[in-house]
């Protein structure tokens, strides 16, 4: 009886004496794959893999049998097709009426347990691991499980998540009662659930995640388990609307564009035409008051149209290396006049700003208009701060723009205490036309300018304000590269920039043109004097006569004037080479005078290059020309 139980059990039994097979059921046959007659007699060893393996086993075996009479352990066999499989052995030892030594064993393949135990393992490394969150659910809602990532992100551990109701991270911002009504009834019909959730952290604040919510059933077809998978998406929907606004303003910039580039060259045909009526009436001509009229109305039209074009990036700009405090400086000058005393202005200028290359006269229409608007969001009073400050961004997503930022820039911030903007208002301020203010105050294109105006010089706007609690504008303009002495300060079409080694005057009464136009010409290889004043030119001449090949003369400076100094000059030497620079155009006479004696001129504003250029050029004309 015992033997035939010992032939069928499905569990492999064997016995073995001085590691010698002695028997060997059916199902320990079938396990390894030899039959009764090759295993009996021989050494346990030859269903090992190898010695390492076949000896642990062993010292195991003897360790657990010294202490306890009987071992377990798992170890590896190798069957006779030389398949690996894993087993679970227990051996005692086997007393037999004379015989010692012998000892009996049962063998477990367990090499499937095994696997699934391993391949659950990996599931769980790679849930834990996972990017996403991860939570489990019994079929009432109540959490089993949830992975690292889902802790990090709703802030509970998985000590408090686990037993806790899955409705808590409902947050009821956006969705109503039978929102999430609906999400159970599919999923608890057996459906997969895929969407968008706003979800409640701990902390209280929000987020908005992508879900994936399955049901599980067990193998009877029971509703067991639900599994979310979910991912929080609040970045990637800033950046979907902040891709929409670049979009939305791109093509609006696009479509004013067309129309303003058009419509501009028709106001000048008007506004020319009418000039030519106006010249050809008597003044006592009845017409000259209804033509008066149309140019005052055409000359309103026109400047519309230069902030139109300056948001659709149309106008012509004149870009220099500019420090940026200066400007802020000279603005405020002009702001203190004519901005009410009620309204506080301060102002904060970083030392050591870096250069930027912009237009000047649009860095004032940027000032100009945000600060116009602070004055309009402060009716009773209050304070406007104007600061510079060089800044280092490091990929920073917070700009207008979707992609991250990096770089150096000049950061001007605008910020006012004044009654500040909600949410909608915010989203559209820099769009043309958009106005809060009653008919007649507002054109809403001054934002547009601006905006217009910071992207042409590669910069960012953001605007940061709340009702209530005022404004800050900061505007973000990227460092001026600076360059060797004698290399291009842009790009390789500036390399055929002429320089040179002559030595140049410079005689200006305004320290930032003189600082710019020294920056410029030292960088291209120039020495270079300075003075304030036709007075001071004049002394520096007779001292250095011999050195100075060219004279830049500003016209109009206080004192003795430039063209005074012009002629002195001249009269101490009449092959003396000069190039005036005049802020405005020279009216008629004038320039006729100056025209006789060839003059060379330039004209204010002027950029870099074109200075270079005429620099160069008079500089290469034979002596005494
Ligand atoms: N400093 C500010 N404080 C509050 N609201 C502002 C401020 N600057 C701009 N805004 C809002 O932005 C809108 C658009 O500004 P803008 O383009 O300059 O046009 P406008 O000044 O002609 O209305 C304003 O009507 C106002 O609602
Ligand atoms: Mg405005």
């Amino acid at each position: 009886m015992l033997a035939s139980i010992f032939k069928c059990v499905p569990t492999g039994i064997g016995v073995t004496q001085g590691k010698v097979f002695r028997h060997a059921n059916d199902t320990l046959c079938e396990m390894v794959g030899y039959s009764q007659e090759e295993l009996l007699g021989k050494s346990e060893r030859m269903i090992y893999p190898d010695d390492k393996t076949f000896d642990s086993a062993q010292r195991e075996k003897c360790r657990q049998i010294g202490e306890q009479k009987t071992a377990t352990i798992e170890t590896r066999w190798r069957r006779k097709d030389g398949k690996i499989i894993e087993v679970l052995l227990t051996v005692s030892p086997f007393e037999t009426y004379s015989r010692s030594g012998d000892t009996i064993f049962t063998a477990l393949d367990i090499t499937e347990t095994k696997e699934l135990e391993a391949d659950r393992r990996r599931l769980e490394r790679a849930i834990d691991q996972a990017f996403d969150m991860v939570v489990i659910t019994d079929a009432a809602g109540t959490i089993r499980y949830v992975n690292p990532a889902f802790e990090k992100g709703t802030g509970y551990s998985r000590e408090e998540a686990l037993g806790m109701d899955i409705r808590i991270l409902e947050s009821g911002e956006q969705q109503d009662e039978p929102f999430y009504r609906r999400v159970w009834q599919v999923i608890a019909s057996g459906k997969t659930w895929q969407g968008r959730l706003v979800t409640r952290k701990k902390d209280g604040t929000v987020f908005t995640e992508q879900a994936i919510i399955t049901p599980i059933f067990s193998e009877s077809g029971d509703l067991v388990n639900y599994i979310a998978i979910r991912r929080d998406i609040s970045d990637q929907i800033r950046i979907e609307g902040q891709l929409q606004h670049a979009a939305k303003m791109e093509a609006i910039g696009t479509l004013t564009g067309g129309i303003t580039h058009d419509f501009n060259n028709l106001l000048q045909v008007i506004y020319g035409y009418v000039q030519i009526l106006l010249m050809e009436k008597e003044p006592d001509d009845p017409d000259l008051k209804h033509l008066k009229a149309i140019e005052k109305a055409t000359r309103g039209a026109s400047d519309l149209i230069q902030q139109l074009l300056a948001f659709s990036r149309k106008l012509e700009t004149q870009k220099r290396p500019l420090n940026l405090n200066q400007k802020v400086r000279e603005t405020v000058k002009l702001l203190r006049k004519t901005i009410p005393r009620m309204i506080d202005i301060s102002v904060n200028t970083a030392d050591n700003l870096e250069m930027i290359n912009a237009d000047p006269v649009q860095m004032e229409q940027i000032l100009l208009n945000l600060a116009v608007n602070a004055r309009d969001a402060m009716p009773g009073g209050g304070k406007l701060l104007i600061e510079t400050e060089n800044v280092t961004l490091e990929g920073e997503c917070v700009i207008t723009h979707f992609e991250p930022v990096t770089g150096r820039y000049v950061l001007l911030s605008v910020s006012d205490t004044g009654h500040g903007m909600d949410k909608d208002t915010l989203e559209h301020i820099f769009e043309p036309f958009y106005t809060t203010k009653e008919v007649g105050k507002g054109t809403g294109l001054g934002l547009s300018m601006v905006y217009g105006i910071v992207k042409d010089h590669g910069g960012h706007i953001i605007c940061d304000s709340k009702p209530g609690e005022g404004t800050i504008f900061r505007l973000y303009f990227p460092v001026l590269r600076s360059a060797g002495p004698v290399e291009g300060m842009e790009n390789e079409e500036d390399m055929d920039i002429p320089g040179g080694n002559e030595t140049i005057l410079l005689v200006d009464d305004d320290n930032m043109i003189r600082d710019f136009e020294r920056g410029t010409l030292v960088k291209y290889g120039y020495n270079v004097l300075e003075a304030d004043s036709g007075e001071q030119a004049l002394e520096v001449y007779r001292k250095r006569k011999e050195d100075i090949s060219l004279i830049i003369l500003d016209l109009n400076m206080p004192g003795m004037g430039g063209i005074r100094c012009f002629d002195e000059l001249l009269r101490m030497d009449p092959a003396v080479k000069v190039l005036i620079s005049t802020g405005y155009s020279i009216d008629g006479r004038e320039r006729e005078k100056l025209m006789a004696r060839a003059v060379e001129f330039i004209e204010k504003p002027f950029g870099f290059k074109q200075m270079l250029k005429r620099v160069r050029e008079i500089l290469d004309q034979p002596n005494g020309a």
